[in-house]
């Protein structure tokens, strides 16, 4: 009775209850790691180790943290279907963690795979594991000018993404929404200081800051007025381009369903959509 029990506690996963931390297996690891432009942070653990244990609620806390700048993802190494995996990225010791960073995006296709990966060697603390994964998220935000302002609000065939701010760097939930939205959006920040404020008057009324507006195709402006979360945002930018990633998006959905075990991989969760579309296409028939 003992050993059945204490089998049983080796086989099960850390991360499981928590919210924003995918367990991996090799059949999702290649979609939810390889198949973004976000970076993702990958914790290779064993159950058994006593490092790993101590490390859990860090990384729990970490991810509750900043899952809205970077994907946060475990592969326990003590599962067989995993050894493969763990030997793949040369993991000797437990906890092993690594940081998977895509590559630039420049409107051209780039080689399967082109992501790198380094390891965390910081401290193992959920603030420290924070600051390094905020600093490692892509930037596609453009810094705008005052002199710049009339081209970037001009008419054009793609809507844009504009953030006033008092400040000179861009916070990371916001280099994370610009990659939800590659492809179909542009963003630019404007720091509206005294100096310039006049100017950027003249092609945008600046209300209070820090503010958000979306030019659309048409040269007109629409504000942002709701909370400073990144889904919120994410919402409201639906109704200008269609996301390519984060939560509003079809691969959100597809995350969301991996982490309650819907499916296995990104190939099963298109399966069951063609399906469901196939019954609902029937149901219609039948009407
Ligand atoms: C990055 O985003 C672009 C534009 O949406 C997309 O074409 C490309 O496949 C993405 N790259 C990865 C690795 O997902």
């Amino acid at each position: 009775m003992l050993v059945v029990f204490f089998l049983v506690s080796l086989a099960y996963a850390f991360y499981d209850n928590s919210k924003n931390i995918y367990e991996l297996t090799p059949k999702s690891f290649d979609d939810v790691i390889y198949k973004t432009n976000h970076t993702s942070v990958v914790e290779f653990y064993a159950p058994w180790c006593g490092y790993c244990q101590q490390f859990k609620s860090h990384y729990i806390k970490a991810a509750q943290a900043s899952s809205d700048v970077a994907q946060y993802a475990a592969v326990n190494c003590d599962l067989p279907e995993n050894k493969k995996l763990c030997n793949e990225y040369r993991i000797e010791g437990f906890p092993t963690i690594l940081v998977f960073r895509p590559p630039k995006w420049t409107g051209k296709i780039t080689k399967k795979n082109g992501h790198s990966s380094e390891i965390y060697r910081g401290e193992r603390t959920a603030s420290k594991l924070t600051e390094f994964v905020k600093g490692r998220v892509k930037n596609y935000v453009k810094r705008v000018n005052a002199r710049d302002i009339a081209s970037f609000v001009a008419v054009k065939d793609k809507p844009r993404v504009l953030l006033l701010t008092s400040k000179t760097s861009i916070s990371p939930m916001f280099k994370a929404l610009a990659i939800d939205f590659l492809g179909s959006l542009d963003f630019g920040y404007l720091t509206v200081t005294d100096e310039i404020k006049s100017e950027v008057q003249k092609h945008i009324e600046v209300e209070s800051l820090p503010q958000i507006v979306v030019i659309d195709r048409d040269g007109s402006f629409h504000k942002y007025e709701g909370p400073t979360a990144r889904t919120a945002i994410a919402k409201f930018l639906g109704n200008f381009a269609e996301a390519e990633d984060g939560e509003t998006s079809e691969r959100g959905t597809f995350l969301k369903g991996l982490k309650k075990g819907l499916y296995k991989s990104y190939r099963d969760f298109k399966k069951s959509r063609a399906g469901k579309s196939k019954s609902a296409k029937h149901d219609k028939d039948e009407l």
